[in-house]
């Protein structure tokens, strides 16, 4: 055997041992792993999961603790509930953290199997999609070049409600919200509004969107146990897939009319064409496929429509439960801001009642009650527990924003909180302070925070600046929740509006 034959054996030889030492010891850690419930076998943890399963994880963390290991199905989990059980996930750990779990129901029927942005593992791909977002829609300097968008959109929601109010009609809150947030995000995407106030279909769209978006929640069975995924047990992948083709069919016809209209926008180029134009590429030379395109728009549609919605329709709720809120509101917007105009976006700076509602709002309600779930891609240990490889993390944002050592009078609607004086002045929901992380936090956070914080302040202040608001005769708010990937309201706020301005004050 020649000396370079050998040498090459030998070095076979070592990294074979090697790799299998390393495999062995990564098994055979000593530590043991977090405290959680032994479950049963096949599947594990599973049956402990109610329906509402940020609630069922919140009362196995009491028992547990704020780091819980359990198995569900044939997969590792780990669940953080408290702002210090989350911290070394989104600091130290945060790169091992950074996939995304291949779930059938959420990442393989809604999101192109994972060739969209939200999905995406930690890929160069994905870093690209993060790049183009900011650069060109969510970062500082692009929004401020949809400001326009946003304030035509805005008032054309308030002349229909100020329509309603004219022929007595209700109010349906959440369709009105969404009608305006797909045709902001549509424009700035594609040049194209996308439903009309009294569009027939507003109300079959909204339907399906919350179906998608609850029914992409965490635990279908077959994503845990895959072996009989098959069996669809809870009918949740099919309702997704069918879904999914529905909204699939929208993004390609608003592709195709993009496509056909790409003269009339010379010179005024939209997201997708700077996205489509751009020399950008990822760190393996490639740019984004036609696939990424529709899960980048899908994903904005979703993303970044129902969760403010949601937010703003639950702020409303509380504060049509809590009128003494909703007249302080007013009261702020009517001295900053007077009855002769609508509000703008300028004003937002000095209110700082309406920034604290908005606050509340978020912790109280988070659009995305278990965050969306992380993936590892390496054993880690923690606080003395070993984490095995490839296990999935849930953030249990809806418990951490009522944990009692965190926040007083943890189930109360109350702004003050966040004014001076209260106890949480200064802490804000930008991924730092982890007692507050409605829109996560490490280098996963939501890239469209900015986007959203102020989504949800001009939509709700306009709408409380602009109307009184009266339910109907006999009805009381309804606070219950649907849980899933978002939660919104069970049954939506439908109500009666008068408006309070001067009369010149609204569109026409
Ligand atoms: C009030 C509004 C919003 C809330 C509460 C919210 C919340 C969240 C949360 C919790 C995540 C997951 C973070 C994680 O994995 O750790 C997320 C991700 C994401 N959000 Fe938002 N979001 C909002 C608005 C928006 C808007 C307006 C857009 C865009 C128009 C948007 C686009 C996205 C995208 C693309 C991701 C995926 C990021 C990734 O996977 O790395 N969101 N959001």
């Amino acid at each position: 055997m020649e000396p370079t034959q050998i040498l090459a054996a030998v070095s076979a030889g070592l990294t074979f041992l090697l790799l299998l030492m390393r495999h062995v010891l990564r098994r055979k850690s000593t530590l043991p792993l977090p405290p959680g419930p032994r479950g049963y076998p096949l599947l594990g943890a599973l049956p402990l999961i109610g329906p509402a399963a940020h609630v069922s994880l919140a009362n196995l963390a009491k028992r547990y603790g704020p780091i819980m290991y359990m198995k569900l199905g044939s997969c590792d989990v780990i669940v953080t509930s408290t702002a210090a059980a989350v911290r070394p996930f989104v600091t130290t750990l945060d790169l091992q953290f950074s996939n995304r779990p291949t779930t059938i129901a959420s990442a393989k029927h809604v999101s192109y199997n994972g060739n969209d942005f939200i999905f995406a593992n930690y890929t160069p791909k994905y870093k690209l999609f993060r790049k183009l977002s900011t650069l060109h829609m969510l970062g500082n300097k692009a929004m401020t070049g949809w400001a326009d968008v946003r304030r035509d959109e805005v008032r054309l929601m308030v002349k229909s409600m100020h329509e309603s109010s004219q022929f007595g009609k209700l109010v349906i809150v959440p369709e009105t919200l969404i009608c305006a947030m797909m045709n902001i995000v549509g424009r700035v995407m594609l040049s194209q509004r996308v439903f009309d106030a009294t569009d027939p279909e507003l109300g079959s769209y909204k339907e399906l969107l919350k179906k998608l978006m609850t029914g992409g929640g965490l635990f279908n069975i077959g994503d845990f146990v895959p072996a009989i995924a098959w069996m669809d047990l809870q009918g949740v992948q099919a309702k997704l897939k069918k879904g999914h083709a529905r909204m699939d069919g929208m993004v390609e016809s608003m592709l195709a009319r993009h496509a056909a209209t790409a003269k009339e926008r010379e010179g005024c180029p939209d997201f997708i064409d700077l996205v489509l134009g751009s020399e950008l590429r990822d760190e393996e030379g490639e740019k984004l496929s036609y696939v990424n395109i529709k899960g980048l728009i899908m994903n904005m549609f979703k993303a970044g429509t129902d969760t403010s919605t949601i937010i703003v329709e639950w702020a409303l709720a509380e504060m049509l439960k809590n009128p003494t809120i909703f007249k302080r509101m007013q009261s702020e917007m009517d001295t900053v801001i007077g009855q002769d105009r609508l509000l703008e976006e300028s004003d937002i700076l000095n209110l700082p009642y309406l920034q604290a509602v908005v606050k509340e709002a978020l912790r109280l309600h988070p659009s995305t009650p278990l965050s969306l779930p992380h993936y590892s891609f390496e054993s880690c240990e923690i606080n003395g527990y070993h984490i095995p490889a490839n296990t999935r993390l849930i953030t249990n944002v809806w418990a951490i924003g009522r944990d009692p050592d965190a926040w007083d009078n943890p189930l109360e609607f109350d702004p003050d909180r966040f004014l001076p004086g209260g106890k949480a002045y200064n802490i804000e929901p930008h991924g730092n302070d982890f007692e507050f992380i409605p829109f996560g936090a490490g280098r996963r956070i939501c890239p469209g925070k900015q986007t959203g914080i102020l989504f949800l302040q001009y939509l709700l202040g306009a709408v409380v600046h602009g109307f009184d608001w009266r339910l109907p005769d006999g009805e009381v708010i309804d606070m219950k929740e649907t849980p899933g990937l978002v939660m919104p309201k069970t049954i939506p706020i439908k109500a009666f509006v008068t408006p309070r301005l001067a009369s010149t004050a609204y569109p026409h």
